[in-house]
């Protein structure tokens, strides 16, 4: 039998509550197609960094190379640390050490839940370069508190980084719709985002069978809301993909359901999987974060550990439960409740 080793990093407020979620789910998968799961469940968060002033150990990275893929719940707890210290601390280093360079988030509705849109046919893949770009932390800043400060924030588009997200791109557009929008901003920027377009157009021959779109992040915004099911794959930088990404989980019908992995195609290190949401400190600790993020987050893990048939079977008992009406409304259903609904969908 197949064991998996996993990493769990549960985090604070409800990423506590929704990876306890997912786990339950997900062994009850294992047990269903006979694989295992072996995970060490690591207790970096917030607590800890005031316990030990680091939001991980020194060796943290090492250690979670050995695993076979990481589970975070969410971390940040902004009342006793401040989130630039909670986000650099753990989940940006554990990004970019893996090259975990493409940042993939599904946008769909699923059954029973309403969107805010008209429409409800859509089922978009955003996939978001995850580690240069807008982000990639180069700048400075210059006289400060002076009249004639300066601050200045360069964007690091590299032939590297682009081509292999775009490329990733491409496959996934070559194993679902066979379409993809590349998004970017080459009217106004005419250097990083020219470029971007240049090597779009270079991988478009060698995937003929991919028909390639280009569009502008504003004309991008607009269609999300006034036509997403014309969209398959789309691929975007940093910046516009973290915009777009948080878009998405609005027509989805909000955080309760946006599932997100941070993946390293290579597989020369593990990939991290996490719903997009955060902590919630607003509604932790009272059994009402809604699960169904972080457990689809927890499939699309299963997925990538080859276990697709598992993973499928995840998402189908996720939506017999949101088909019944469990968990598409907030405050509709507790955490236990919704987890419940979909242990019994998978058990049937
Ligand atoms: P948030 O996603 O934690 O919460 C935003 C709003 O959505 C809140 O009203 C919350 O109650 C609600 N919400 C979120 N997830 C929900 C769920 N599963 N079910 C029901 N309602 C849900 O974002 P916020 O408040 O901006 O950040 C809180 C903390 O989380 C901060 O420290 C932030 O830095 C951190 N954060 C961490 C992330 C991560 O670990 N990947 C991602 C986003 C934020
Ligand atoms: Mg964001």
């Amino acid at each position: 039998m197949t064991t998996y080793k996993l990493a769990l990093i549960p985090g604070d407020g409800i990423g506590v509550d929704v990876t306890d979620a997912t786990m339950k789910v997900l062994h009850a998968a294992a047990a269903k197609f006979s694989f295992a799961l072996a995970s060490e469940t690591f207790p970096w968060s917030c607590e800890y960094y005031l316990e030990t002033g680091t939001m991980m150990p020194a060796d943290g990275i090492a250690v979670l190379k050995g695993f076979d893929a990481i589970y975070l719940g969410a971390v940040g707890w902004p009342a006793t640390v401040p989130d630039s210290v909670s986000l650099h601390g753990l989940l940006l280093p554990i990004r970019k050490e893996f090259r975990q360079y493409a940042n993939i988030r599904p946008h769909r509705l699923l059954p029973g839940v309403e969107g805010p849109l008209k429409s409800e046919g859509f089922d978009i893949l955003c996939i978001r370069e995850n580690t240069e770009g807008e982000y990639s932390g180069a700048g400075g800043r210059v006289h400060q508190g002076q009249d004639n400060e300066v601050a200045v924030e360069t964007s690091v588009f590299t032939r590297t980084g682009v081509e292999r997200i775009l490329r990733f791109g491409f496959e996934q557009a070559r194993a679902r719709r066979k379409h993809l929008t590349s998004v970017t901003k080459s009217n106004a920027q005419k250097y990083s985002m020219v470029f971007w377009d240049e090597v779009t157009r270079e991988l478009a021959a060698e995937y003929p069978d991919v028909t390639v779109s280009h569009m502008h992040i504003d004309a991008m915004a607009a269609k999300m809301v006034m036509a997403p099911e014309q969209l398959d794959v789309i691929v975007a930088s940093n910046l516009f993909g973290d915009i777009l990404t948080d878009l998405g989980a609005a027509i989805q019908g909000g955080l309760g359901f946006a599932a997100s992995a941070n993946i390293c195609p290579d597989r020369s290190g593990p990939s991290m999987f996490e719903p997009v949401h955060g902590s919630a400190p607003d509604i932790a600790g009272r059994n009402i974060a809604n699960p169904i993020a972080a457990v689809w987050s927890g499939a699309m893990m299963l997925d990538h550990l080859g276990e697709t048939d598992a993973a499928k079977a995840v998402l189908a008992a996720i939506e017999v439960a949101t088909g019944k009406g469990i968990g598409t409304r907030p405050g509709s259903h507790s955490t236990d409740e919704i987890t419940a609904a979909i242990l019994t969908a998978l058990e049937a």
